[in-house]
Parts: C-alpha cells; sequence; structure tokens
C-alpha cells in the first residue's frame, strides 16, 4: 500500500499542518518522522485553533493512529503540557503511540542550546532554544537518553548519573552558570517516564502490520527541505533531514511505500531566524504579506517572520532533493490585492546567471533575485475564498490560475492543492 509523504520545500511555515489535516481525512496514520518541539503546526477546526509542536497533526480524528517515529526527539514536559491541553478541549488523545527508539530532549540540551547560540556570534542559526542542536549532537556521540530509557527508571538514573557531570562540564567551559542536579533530573523525567509509557511502543514494528493491512499512511514532515541538515542553509538550519526521504529512516519503514511525495509551498517564502534570503522583501508589501498571512509569527517563538517572494529556484532544488510528485500550494488568498505578483526564476550574481541553489552561504548572500512579475488579483474575504473553493479551481481568478500554471510549468509537477485560507473549507483539492 503506497504511502503519502508531506514535507516542506521552503523554511517552514508552509502551511504544513492544515494540509496534513486536509489530507488526515482520508489517512488511517498520520507519521512524525523527525524534528522536534521546534516545529509548529497550525489546525483550524471550526473556529477552534490549535498550535501542536509534538502532537501529530491528525489527533483531532478519532479514528486517525498518531505516531511520533524514531527520528522525532522529544521534549517530554512539552508533550505532555500539549496532551492535557488537548485533552482540556475535548479530544481524548487515546489515538497517540511513541517510538521507543526516539531520543529525549532533556534539560541541559536547551542550556546548551542558548549557549552555543551566544558563542557562535554570526554562525548561530537564531534556534527556537529548543534544546535541537544539543539533542541531535548528542543522538550522534551517543550520549543520549531514548524513550525506551525515560521509561525504564534504573537505566534513566544510570544514564544520567554518567552523563550528567559530562554536561556541567560543558556548561561551564561554555561559561555557563547553570547547576545541574542528576537526581533532581532523575525524578522529574522518570514521572515524565510513567505518565508517557502507556503510549511507547514499537512504531516501526506496528507501521509495518499497519501497511501489511493495507492502512493509509501519511508522513508528516515538519520544518522544511531549507532547513534540512543536509540539503538546507547550513549552518542556518535545523539539526534534523526534513526531506522525504527521511521519513524512511525516522519511522522505520523501506523506503519503497513513499510513492507519493507532497511538497507543500507557500505562495511566498518566509523564514523564522538568521540566514541570507534572496527574495527578502521590506516596506510595505512585506507588511502586507505579514500581516494578512494571519500574522506571520513563529509558531514556536512569536518572533516576526521574515518575508519574501515565492523562490522557484528553492523550489525547484526542493523537487529535486524530495523527489516531489506534486504540490500544495498555500496562502494564496495573502497575495490578493497586490497590484502586482512576483516569482523569482533565478538569480544573478557577479553578472551570471545562477540556476541552482548555492551550497556556500557566502555565495547565496551575493544572489539577487530574477523577477517574472504577473497582474495581481483582487482581495476577497475569507467568506467570498470559501464559495470559490467550492465551486474548485476553475472559480479561481484568472491572475491566480496564471500565476499557479506558470509555478506548474517551471516546477514540472502538478499543483494538487491550492489554499485559500486557514479553514478546511478554504481548500481546493483535486
Ligand atoms: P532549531 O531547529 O531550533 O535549532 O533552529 C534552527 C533554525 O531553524 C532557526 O533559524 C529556526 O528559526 C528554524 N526553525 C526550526 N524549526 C522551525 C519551524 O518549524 N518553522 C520555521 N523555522 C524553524
Ligand atoms: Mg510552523
Amino acid at each position: 500500500m503506497p504511502a503519502t509523504v508531506a514535507v516542506g520545500t521552503q523554511f517552514g511555515d508552509e502551511g504544513k499542518g492544515k494540509i496534513i489535516d486536509f489530507l488526515a481525512d482520508r489517512a488511517d496514520v498520520v507519521v512524525r518522522f523527525q524534528g522536534g518541539a521546534n516545529a509548529g503546526h497550525t489546525v483550524q477546526v471550526g473556529e477552534d485553533l490549535y498550535a501542536f509542536h509534538l502532537l501529530p497533526s491528525g489527533v483531532l480524528r478519532k479514528r486517525t493512529m498518531n505516531l511520533i517515529g524514531n527520528g522525532v526527539v522529544i521534549e517530554p514536559g512539552q508533550l505532555l503540557k500539549e496532551i492535557d491541553e488537548t485533552r482540556e478541549r475535548g479530544h481524548p488523545v487515546k489515538n497517540l503511540r511513541i517510538s521507543d527508539r526516539a531520543h529525549v530532549v532533556m534539560p541541559y540540551h536547551k542550556i546548551l542550546d542558548a549557549l552555543e547560540e551566544k558563542l557562535k556570534g554570526n554562525l548561530g542559526a537564531g534556534t527556537t532554544l529548543r534544546g535541537i542542536g544539543p539533542v541531535f549532537e548528542d543522538k550522534v556521540g551517543r550520549f543520549g537518553i531514548r524513550m525506551c530509557d525515560l521509561i525504564d527508571p534504573e537505566t534513566l538514573r544510570a544514564k544520567l548519573r554518567a552523563i550528567v557531570p559530562i554536561k556541567q562540564r560543558l556548561i561551564e567551559a561554555y561559561g555557563g552558570d547553570e547547576r545541574l542536579d542528576a537526581e533532581a533530573i532523575f525524578a522529574e523525567y522518570a514521572a515524565h517516564g510513567e505518565r508517557l509509557a502507556p503510549f511507547v511502543i514499537d512504531t516501526s514494528a506496528w507501521l509495518d502490520s499497519a501497511l501489511r493491512r493495507g492502512k493509509r499512511i501519511l508522513f508528516e514532515g515538519a520544518q522544511g527541505t531549507h532547513l534540512c541538515i543536509d540539503h538546507g542553509v547550513y549552518p542556518f538550519g535545523t539539526s534534523s533531514d526534513c526531506v522525504a526521504g527521511a521519513a524512511s529512516v525516522g519511522a522505520g519503514v523501506g523506503p519503497q511505500f513513499l510513492t507519493d511525495i507532497l511538497g507543500v509551498a507557500k505562495a511566498f517564502t518566509s523564514r523564522v531566524g538568521a540566514g541570507p534570503f534572496p527574495t527578502e522583501l521590506e516596506g510595505p508589501i512585506a507588511e502586507h504579506l505579514r500581516e494578512r498571512g494571519g500574522g506571520e509569527y513563529g509558531t514556536t517563538t512569536r518572533r516576526p517572520r521574515r518575508v519574501g517572494w515565492i523562490d522557484l529556484v528553492m523550489l525547484r532544488m526542493s523537487v529535486r532533493v524530495n523527489g516531489l510528485t506534486a504540490l500544495a500550494l498555500t496562502k494564496l488568498d495573502v497575495l490578493g490585492g497586490l497590484d502586482r505578483v512576483r516569482a523569482c526564476v533565478a538569480y544573478r550574481s557577479d553578472g551570471e546567471t545562477v540556476k541552482e541553489f548555492p551550497a556556500s552561504m557566502r555565495l547565496l548572500s551575493q544572489c539577487g533575485p530574477v523577477y517574472r512579475d504577473f497582474k495581481g488579483w483582487p482581495e476577497f474575504s475569507e467568506g467570498d475564498w470559501i464559495g470559490i473553493a467550492e465551486r474548485g479551481r476553475r472559480a479561481l481568478p484568472e491572475t491566480t490560475r496564471k500565476f499557479v500554471a506558470f509555478i506548474e510549468s517551471q516546477l514540472k509537477i502538478p499543483v494538487r492543492i491550492v489554499s485559500v485560507g486557514r479553514s478546511r473549507a478554504a481548500t481546493i483539492g483535486r
């Protein structure tokens, strides 16, 4: 049975939460496979808004099972908070399972995240301070604590006794004055482990049997291709692999199941955090995009997002490194009311045309955009857009359709879903 992978194609915040919620309607299982509480997925149900960091976006649908795979790093206190808050809002959250192999974010990871960011100066990515870099450092360095350790008090205590003194020395060497208390950390985290234990299973084995029974699986990417540790704007991205192939590693399924690979792209570009951004805008158009965007402010950090025109150089690379088979284009409504809409088709650097996204941040920062201009489309209210969505693609204003068709021709993949508002109804699916 083929599975769908939905991944971000830009710098995260493409509207994946909404698209995944839309697709989850037809999925039996939703799986997170990378990232951690640095992610922020916004889902709207009726008038209610939910912002999830660790919970998979299918958790509000009772018949959908939600897995947190081994590739995710879990901050247990944050996950429990999300579970509790979602329960208080009337959802029982019985449809959740967590991989026994997922790594755990510990308090010293967050301390080290802040210290490392400070010491890095201009190399700092402007992280979410969720301890993401340090927890992945520990995973690769084999200092990590996994969910199977968190729910096993004896192992947890033994590991903390070995690891905490090392982290204390690191904190001091980095100039930090925080004092770690291994016993206090043990007590707090063993309690988290006890509460989370009923959810912890071998998710890879569970998925294998679901696939064999013909269940429809949806893999939910977090962040985006250009934040990927391997393919992103290194060192200004995140510490996990954010591309479609990571679903295989981060959930423990064979790559042959990943046949339907949907990239989510916003009709413009945004990013939170540092790093070169060739199509970045300032001034009234940037304000328009930020404010109409329903508040382009980081879901996790509330920082104002940097915004710019859609960048097809970035997106062409995303098509390639993910093997995208289709695109979901979001927030087309946000461009409404602008006289002119632009799409970057190439870069210019030193009098040369640059068609491939550079690896070097020095070279990327020298790249200026080459734009194709489009006539804009009128601004409609949310209700108008829902009316258009109900009538389907052909009801979109002609100028909008031209813009979408141009993106399809440049990327050589179909735009399968168009989103024109936050709600489930403001979605045109094919
Ligand atoms: P970290 O993942 O917290 O280490 O942050 C590394 C970089 O990725 C920073 O520039 C963050 O702003 C950015 N980042 C991480 N997660 C997300 C996300 O879910 N959406 C948007 N940006 C993100
Ligand atoms: Mg987000």
